[in-house]
């Protein structure tokens, strides 16, 4: 290049070209490319204007600065305005597809809810302690003596048939009742005494309605003038908050060696309302527990006086229910863990 002739004819092209090219450009990624083009200090075509000057003749230079530097800045101008708007453009379709409808409903998370198990071990510890029991958790390792001995069930008793029981190791088991803990509390408090001892017991039996695991809930109640008819008020009233109002109970004359007398309580068909259905066999009644008079032997093993002090005592198998207030036919049901069964009984 010689003159500023030529100079300008170049400015003009270069002019058309940028406003040509701005035209087509589609994002600021583009346009930083573009610009680079034009104003990159190596490779830019307006840069490469400015090496020119050498080839000026001295009286021309000045005027010949001037032209490219005021392309510069009207090209400067251009390129600022077009990455403006691109960007600006880029930034709405951003918020655009990362728009919230902040109106729309929300998508609920799945909450949890108690095992059944734990729900009707709840409803139990809830209604007896609103009478006045207090907790006692024994533990699951026992000794001969406190599930079986102390209990008037010596090691040639009979009734030790009744159970089968998990040995440890000579004297030590699992314990297969939490009856157990009976002795423990009559061994530390001395009377008035009324406690709730929930927990898992242990025996080897496995069958649909029966489990080598499962939960028992004992009660012991033992003051002056204890008797029966104290039992009978207690367990009515827990009946009544399970199975529904209308409920009612029933004894059985039965036998446990700890309890003297024994009975198995019945409670009237929730089901049915005492008619007879397939729930309670025809018979109107459902067995739930086994319950009695705490034998004297017992209450001698602990050091209570039995002319003194008299009581009752009762075990609930929390599992057995469970199964009845929920339908459910086959107790491994509460251990799988299966949310379409667990689903279907929560009550909450
Ligand atoms: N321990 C008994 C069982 O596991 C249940 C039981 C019966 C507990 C009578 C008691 C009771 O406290 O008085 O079969």
């Amino acid at each position: 290049m010689e003159n500023l002739n030529e100079l300008s004819e170049v400015i003009s092209q270069i002019k058309e070209e940028i406003t040509n090219g701005i035209e087509k450009l589609e994002n600021s990624r583009m346009a930083y490319e573009f610009r680079k083009s034009f104003m990159d200090n190596k490779a830019g075509k307006i840069s490469a204007l400015m090496k020119e000057m050498r080839n000026i003749p001295g009286e021309q230079k000045a005027a010949f600065g001037k032209g490219i530097n005021d392309l510069k800045n009207w090209a400067a101008g251009k390129f600022e305005e077009i990455d403006a708007a691109l960007k600006a453009k880029e930034a709405m379709a951003r918020y655009e597809s990362e728009k919230i409808d902040v109106t729309m409903p929300s998508v609920k998370p799945e909450l949890g809810n108690l095992h059944p198990v734990t729900q009707i071990r709840s409803q139990i510890t809830d209604i007896f302690t609103s009478m006045g029991f207090e907790v006692f958790e024994g533990s699951e390792i026992e000794t001969d003596y406190y599930n079986f001995t102390a209990l008037n069930t010596p090691a040639d008793h009979p009734a030790r048939d009744m159970q089968d029981t998990f040995y440890l190791s000579p004297g030590f088991l699992l314990r297969t009742q939490t009856s157990s803990g009976q002795i423990h509390v009559m061994e530390n408090k001395k009377p008035p005494i009324k406690i709730l001892s929930p927990g898992k017991v242990f025996r080897s039996d496995d069958d649909a309605t029966h489990s080598p695991m499962f939960t028992q809930m004992e009660g012991l109640v033992v003051d002056k003038g204890i008797t029966l008819s104290d039992l009978k008020g207690s367990l009515d009233t827990l009946v009544k908050k399970v199975f529904g109002e209308e409920t009612t109970t029933r004894f059985r004359p039965s036998y446990f060696p700890f309890t003297e007398p024994s009975v198995e309580v019945d409670v009237s068909c929730f089901e049915c309302g005492g008619k007879g259905c397939r729930l309670c066999k025809g018979t109107g009644w459902i067995e739930v527990l086994g319950a009695g008079v705490v034998n004297r032997k017992v209450l001698k093993n602990c050091g209570i006086d039995p002319d003194e002090y008299s009581g009752y005592a009762f075990g609930i198998g929390i599992e057995r229910l469970a199964m009845l207030k929920y339908g459910i036919n086959n107790i491994k049901l509460l251990y799988e863990s299966d949310l379409r069964v667990l689903k279907q009984i929560n009550e909450n």
